[in-house]
This record gives structure tokens, C-alpha cells and sequence, in this order.
């Protein structure tokens, strides 16, 4: 009975695979491999990991772009984090390959830099237009927290909105883990990749050099330092200062308490939690039965040093580890993967 309600195969099936002969080219890497003249011991090596380099950045691009479709099509804010954070980890390892290159006999590479001048990899198109195209991964999340409103002037609204969505992230869990994915796929882009290319060039060339199109290695830095997302950088900044202004009167009081108990006249009576395990290796004499903190009643009453603990006011809004907060954070986490899937 079940199988007959089911679906049936659809005729054609759809492709699924990539053409490898119109990808790869197989004759063209065979002569690549044996029929150039590399006139440098390090040319070969060079340009392959420069080419390496553009075929992976062929596909971040490709992941950024599914991302923007999930959005643009199909308001999939799960799915679209789920191909940025893909992308992150292709930028991620993309540092580490280009990093390869600090293997090369400098001798060797410095006089195949002479003959390559006037081309580098800021000729390498893909790898380019990262930064480019992960902004603009920030404008389907400016343009839902405006509910499609102008973002004005100052971009107050829109400041606004993302507090918003810091502050509640169990309220609209798409977009929060969108923002996130944006916050990790910039750490990749800049860290990453970018700051692993400017140590790679300083390790290389050094870093008062020049490089193959005349611009200095120093000048690198931008590179890596010039964030991608200032608004959700603020954010972060202008939630911490809210909270800390709300929280102020607990500032400090893990530490506080336990400076308390350390000072308490009689230490002894604090729970050691190997008290146990020293009785067992008779360290210690073992606990005598309700003169534990949590055992109440009796004399073990009055040996309790520990301050009252008073929780921030209004529980869900407190921010206590085991706040609802925290377990909706979990739960986020969890629908995200169910929706992944
Ligand atoms: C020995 C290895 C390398 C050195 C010493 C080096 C050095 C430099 C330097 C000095 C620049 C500034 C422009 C110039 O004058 O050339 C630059 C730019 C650039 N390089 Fe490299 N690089 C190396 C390898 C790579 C590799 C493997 C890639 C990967 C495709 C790459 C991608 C880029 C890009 C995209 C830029 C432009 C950065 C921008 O947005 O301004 N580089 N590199």
C-alpha cells in the first residue's frame, strides 16, 4: 500500500556529474606537464600552486553564489550559511596552500621573479573578486532586517535591526546564523587567506621588497586588515556595552566569590570536590554524612560560607549559563543541521 502513494522515478535523470574532458582538459595538462619549457627550477612549482589557487577559488565563488541564491530564491537563511561556511573552509585551507611556496629555493624563484615582472597573482581573477562578492553577501541581510525599507542615511535603522538580532537570535534563527556565517566566512577571507598571503610574500621576498607589479609587500596589510563587515563588527561592540551596562552590578562576582571562600575562616568547610578521591587515598578524613554545603539542617547549617548567589534579574533575560537563552542558542544549532540535511 505504501509503495504505491510513492513518487515514481522521474524518466531522465537529471546530470550530476561534471564533463571531466571539458574541465580538466587532459591533453592540455599533459602538455602543460611535458611539453613546456620551464627555463626556472621553480616555474613549475609556481604556477601550479598559482593555479591551484584559481581553480579552488572557482569554487568559493561558486559556494558564495549558491549562498546568494538560497536567499534570493528561496529565503533559505540556513542554507545559505551552510555554503558560506563551506566557502570559509576553502579560504581557510587556501592560506595554508599558498603557503607552500616559502619551500622554494629563493635564489632560484628570485630569478624567475625578474622575468615575470608585470604579472602576479593580483592577476588571478577568481581569487580577486572574493572580497568584492562576500560584500555584497551583506545586502540581502540589510535589506530582510529593513523588511525591504531604505536603509537611510546613517544606517541607524539598520544598526538597529542587527542589535535586534544579536540580542534575540531564537527570534529569527536564518538570520542570525546568516550573520554569523558572514562574521566566520570574513575571519577566513582576511586571516585566512589574506594574512597567510602577506607572511607568505614577507617570507619569500621579505617585507620591504617589491613585488611583480611594483607594489610593496607592506602595502600588503590592507589587504587583511580592512574589515568586510563593520556594521556586524559594531553590533558586537554596541551589545557587550549594553549588557555590561545592564549587568554592572554583577561585574566580577565569580571572582569575588571565590576570593570570599578563599578567605573564609574555615576553609574546610567549603566543598572540595576531591574530598572524596583524597579520603579514598586517605589524604583526608572522610566527609562525615550532612556536613556538606548543599546538605542543610544541623550543624553543617552554620559551617555554610558561600554568599547567597541572586540571579539576574528576570531569569530569560539574565544571562546566567543555564538561562533559556543559552539552550535556545543549542536549539538554533540543532534546527540548522536538520535543515541542512
Ligand atoms: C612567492 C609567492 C608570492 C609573493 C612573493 C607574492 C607577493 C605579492 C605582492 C608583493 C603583491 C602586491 C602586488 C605586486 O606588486 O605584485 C601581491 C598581490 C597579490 N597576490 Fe601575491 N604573492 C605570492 C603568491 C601569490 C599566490 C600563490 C596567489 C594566489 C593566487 C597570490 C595572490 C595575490 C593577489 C590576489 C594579489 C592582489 C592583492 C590585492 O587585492 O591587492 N599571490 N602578491
Amino acid at each position: 500500500m505504501l509503495f504505491r502513494s510513492l513518487a515514481p522515478l522521474p524518466e531522465t535523470l537529471k546530470r550530476e556529474y561534471l564533463d571531466y574532458a571539458v574541465l580538466v582538459r587532459p591533453a592540455c595538462v599533459a602538455n602543460t606537464l611535458l611539453r613546456e619549457n620551464y627555463r626556472h627550477e621553480e616555474d613549475f612549482f609556481f604556477r601550479s600552486v598559482h593555479l591551484g589557487t584559481e581553480c579552488w577559488g572557482f569554487i568559493v565563488l561558486d559556494r558564495l553564489r549558491s549562498a546568494i541564491e538560497q536567499v534570493q530564491k528561496y529565503d533559505h537563511w540556513q542554507n545559505a550559511a551552510a555554503h558560506l561556511r563551506s566557502a570559509a573552509h576553502i579560504l581557510d585551507y587556501l592560506g595554508q596552500h599558498v603557503m607552500m611556496l616559502t619551500s622554494m629555493v629563493l635564489r632560484d624563484y628570485l630569478r624567475l621573479k625578474v622575468e615575470i615582472e608585470g604579472t602576479s597573482g593580483e592577476g588571478s581573477s577568481a581569487v580577486k573578486s572574493f572580497r568584492p562578492v562576500i560584500e555584497s553577501l551583506f545586502v540581502p541581510l540589510a535589506d530582510a532586517l529593513l523588511g525591504g525599507g531604505d536603509r537611510g542615511e546613517d544606517d541607524e535603522l539598520l544598526k538597529a535591526g542587527l542589535l535586534d538580532l544579536y540580542e534575540h537570535p531564537e527570534r529569527q534563527p536564518g538570520l542570525y546564523n546568516y550573520a554569523k556565517a558572514l562574521e566566520i566566512v570574513e575571519s577566513s577571507l582576511l586571516g585566512g587567506f589574506y594574512f597567510r598571503h602577506f607572511c607568505l610574500a614577507s617570507n619569500v621576498i621579505g617585507s620591504t621588497a617589491k613585488g611583480t607589479m611594483k607594489k610593496s609587500v607592506a602595502a600588503l596589510k590592507k589587504t587583511y586588515e580592512k574589515q568586510l563587515f563593520p556594521l556586524l563588527d559594531i553590533t558586537r561592540s554596541t551589545l557587550g556595552a549594553k549588557l555590561d551596562a545592564e549587568l554592572v552590578q554583577f561585574k566580577g562576582r565569580i571572582m569575588d566569590d571565590i576570593e570570599r571562600q578563599r578567605r573564609s575562616p574555615s576553609p574546610e568547610a567549603l566543598d572540595d570536590p576531591f574530598d572524596d578521591v583524597k579520603a579514598v587515598a586517605g589524604l583526608s578524613p572522610p566527609r562525615v554524612m550532612g556536613m556538606n554545603r548543599s546538605g542543610g539542617g544541623g550543624p553543617a547549617a552554620s559551617l555554610t560560607f558561600s554568599p547567597p548567589v541572586t540571579p539576574p534579574k528576570g531569569d530569560a533575560a539574565g544571562g546566567d549559563d543555564h538561562s533559556p537563552r543559552n539552550l535556545d542558542i543549542v536549539q538554533i544549532g540543532r534546527a540548522s543541521c536538520r535543515e541542512r540535511v
